[in-house]
């Protein structure tokens, strides 16, 4: 039986091809166990999806195989913690977003529940209170914040950087500001992370208090990698009153768990339909979802948006309902979520 210090010794010849460090000296060899003539070696990496992966198991399986006493080796995957993979690979800052001081991105389980009007409308909000705001539209599938602001032309570039556009006192970045606005993207994971990473390093976003993010729906790639790029992210969840019942929503709550991100709480829109200001709400989606939701997973319920034909309407003309009515009834819960957001973020510090 192969001794486990001459296992050991083999993989000091295995080296991370980008760090030229044996995998034993940089801890990625998290384990080395050994029953009769079978060995299994763990290997950390940072993500299944690791380009290196299978690299690095043919290198292992190969010097491992080539020693006496060894008749099988099997490679076996483990995921680091973000402190080993920092330690390991620490971040360049992101320089776009050295003066930004809060992120708030907003997420949902799935697509049209209203994430983006939310996005823009807690924005302006926040803007409102007397914030310094930015708005980064990071749905690359389907990039709406130029259309519900009225947003035609493309960005500028300014000694390299990107510079944002300032409309209604917010500096805008899309991807729909950078092509034509009618193209369909179809962005694969590795390049919507560096595509991302690039839009908070190269995006000259200045001194902000709160960088607000719309995210495309659901866990995939995108969401990852803003967790990824910005563990302090915070976290707001749109919801509809009949998707709480639905997986994607937990889906979507439990990524941002495992990812460490803060939600700080739960936006149920179209939550009900006033035929006149002093009528009866009538729930058209039914009642409470959001309430049970925010119950079962102690997140906040932070407001209930109506189903609003200006707020519709806003979303189509380029006048968000917080520019067009903002004394109106739907914009004072927009200004209620923002003064709670300001009142969670005091309460944290
Ligand atoms: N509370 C609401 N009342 C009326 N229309 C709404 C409301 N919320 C969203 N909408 C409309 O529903 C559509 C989808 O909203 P959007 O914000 O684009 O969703 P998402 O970003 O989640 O895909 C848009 O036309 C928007 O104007
Ligand atoms: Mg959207």
């Amino acid at each position: 039986m192969v001794e486990e210090g001459v296992v050991r010794q083999a993989l000091r010849t295995v080296l991370h091809p980008k760090l030229g460090k044996s995998l034993i000296d940089i801890g990625m060899i998290s384990d080395i166990s050994i029953q009769g003539e079978a060995v299994t070696v763990t290997l950390a990496l940072k993500s299944y999806r690791s380009p290196l992966r299978s690299f690095l198991t043919s290198q292992i399986e190969k010097v491992v195989t080539a020693l006496p006493g060894v008749a099988s080796v099997q490679v076996e995957i483990a995921i680091m913690s973000r402190e080993e993979s920092e330690r390991l690979f620490p971040h360049a800052p992101l320089k776009g977003v050295e003066k930004v001081s809060r992120f708030l991105a907003v997420a949902s389980g799935k697509g049209g529940v209203g994430k983006t009007t939310v996005a823009v409308n807690v924005a302006l909000a926040l803007a409102r209170q007397g914030c310094k705001v930015g708005l980064l539209d990071a749905d690359v599938y389907g990039p709406s914040v130029p259309m519900m602001l009225g947003i035609t032309e493309a960005l500028d570039q300014v000694k390299g950087m990107i510079e944002p556009q300032e409309k209604y006192g917010l500096r805008i970045v899309s991807l729909g500001m950078t092509a034509g606005q009618n193209d369909a993207f179809i962005w694969r994971g590795p390049l919507v992370s560096k595509m991302l990473h690039n839009l908070l390093d190269q995006v000259q976003w200045g001194e902000l208090d709160y960088l607000v993010i719309d995210l495309p729906p659901g866990t995939g790639d995108p969401s990852i990698a803003i967790a990824q790029a910005l563990p302090n992210c915070l976290i707001l969840m749109v919801t509809t009153p009949q998707d709480v019942a639905l997986a994607d929503v937990r889906r979507s709550i439990g990524l941002f768990h495992k990812t460490g991100q803060k939600i700080i709480g739960l936006v149920e829109n179209m939550s009900y339909f006033l035929t006149s200001p002093s009528a009866e709400p009538i729930e058209i989606f039914g009642h409470g979802g959001g309430e049970k939701l925010s119950r079962e997973t102690g997140i906040p319920l932070l407001g209930r948006i109506p189903l609003d034909l200006e707020l519709r309407k806003g979303g189509d003309n380029g006048v968000p309902l917080m520019v067009s009515a903002p004394e109106s009834s739907a914009a004072a819960v927009f200004q209620k979520i923002g003064k709670q957001i300001l009142d969670i973020n005091a309460a944290a510090l």
